[in-house]
């Protein structure tokens, strides 16, 4: 049986995020800039096969749920298939992506069928016209589409709202009030300055942190109480009475949740990230065409977790802050 990996502060490594594409069809403006980012040719990103070699190693190293993220997963093509093979990975226990729903739907009836239990979706309005603003693309109808669909097919839905000062805080409450007859949980997320450049992120000051989100939740809906949290969990949870779904508060800017982090970030050009925060601590792509086997890439990435920080933004913060121009989200996974 794999025995599990631990990294210097006693986190365990079980989760992976991994970043199929860094392409995708929409233009959130908390992501990227209106012209998009600069992709990659696809000789840089790994292939199926590369990446399905990577996950089988970090299975035996005691990943046991791989999250499929990008830019947006659907973009790129055959996915379906590629999930096929990673679901029947020995050791993989869930599989589950982070979409942002438009091209999703049709694809439905097949997540369900591989097992896919779980599927976090994007989605930061329900009004149409802002949905374009903030998206900069039309694309709100195919987006509920998929939500429908999910629950149609039994799929748990996790909405992930970014709350955006002065852009969508009129939508936090419409979007929580889909918690009263569906059985989704709807999360909001602080913003992070991962925008690719979009707009400039102001590190110091984050107009709507997550203590500021709960108090505008809880003027609506009463005193919030926390659900039991599992270690690892971005969200904090709130069970509103008699609500089919529940809350959620990421503090994504504010880490709240980096002493239980169990999970690892592998880029679409196969570069290893310990945190969100990190620049990529372990070139894999280039492991993997140098012909090394299996026993040096296990023996990479363990020391590579081992050795990740305590708490990756602080370490970068030491850096000047022009050079904090952060990368988009679209090339990290998110
Ligand atoms: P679950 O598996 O449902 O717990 O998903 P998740 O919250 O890990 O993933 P998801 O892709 O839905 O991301 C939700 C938000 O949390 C996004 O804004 C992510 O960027 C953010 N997030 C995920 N992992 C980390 C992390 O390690 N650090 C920080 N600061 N934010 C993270
Ligand atoms: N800050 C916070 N969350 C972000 N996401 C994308 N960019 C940012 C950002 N700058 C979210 C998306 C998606 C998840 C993977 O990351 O909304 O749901
Ligand atoms: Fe695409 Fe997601 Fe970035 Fe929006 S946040 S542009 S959906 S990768």
């Amino acid at each position: 049986a794999p025995t599990t990996l631990f990294d210097a502060y006693g986190r365990p490594l079980q989760y992976l995020r991994l970043a199929v594409t860094d392409r995708c069809n929409l233009r959130c403006f908390y992501c990227m800039p209106a012209e998009g980012i600069q992709y990659l040719p696809k000789r840089e990103l790994l292939s199926y096969e590369e990446m399905e070699r990577l996950v089988g190693i970090m299975a035996g190293l005691g990943v046991r749920k791989v999250r499929l993220t990008g830019g947006e997963p659907f973009v790129r093509r055959d996915l379906l298939p590629f999930m096929e093979r990673l679901a029947a990975l020995p050791g993989i226990e869930e599989l589950t992506l982070t979409t942002n729903g438009v091209l999703t739907a049709p694809h439905v009836p097949a997540l369900a069928r591989l097992g896919v239990r779980t599927v976090n979706l994007s989605l930061d309005t329900l009004d149409r016209r802002r949905f374009e603003q903030i998206t900069r693309r039309d694309e709100l109808p195919r987006v509920l589409d998929t939500l429908y669909a999910l629950l149609g097919a039994g799929i748990r839905v996790k909405i992930n709202a970014v709350v955006m000062d002065g852009q969508n805080t009129e939508d936090l409450l419409p979007l929580a009030e889909l918690t009263r007859e569906l059985p989704v949980d709807v999360r909001f997320i602080e913003e992070m300055p991962f925008n690719g450049g979009s707009h400039a992120a102001t590190p110091a000051t984050l107009p709507w942190h997550h203590r500021r989100i709960r108090e505008h939740l809880e003027a609506h809906f009463g005193a919030l109480s926390p659900v039991l949290a599992r270690p690892g969990d971005t969200a904090t949870h709130y069970h509103v009475p008699g609500h089919q779904g529940r809350l959620g508060i990421i503090a994504a800017y504010s880490r709240t949740f980096c002493g239980s982090c169990n999970r690892l970030r592998l880029t679409a050009e196969g570069g290893v990230k310990t945190c969100l925060y990190d620049q990529g601590v372990l070139d894999l792509r280039a492991l993997l065409r140098t012909g090394a086997p299996d026993d040096a890439i296990r023996a990479a990435l363990t020391q590579a977790f081992r050795h990740r920080a305590a708490n990756g933004f602080e370490a970068e913060r030491q850096r000047p802050l022009q050079q904090l121009s952060f990368e988009s989200m679209s090339t990290i996974g998110g």
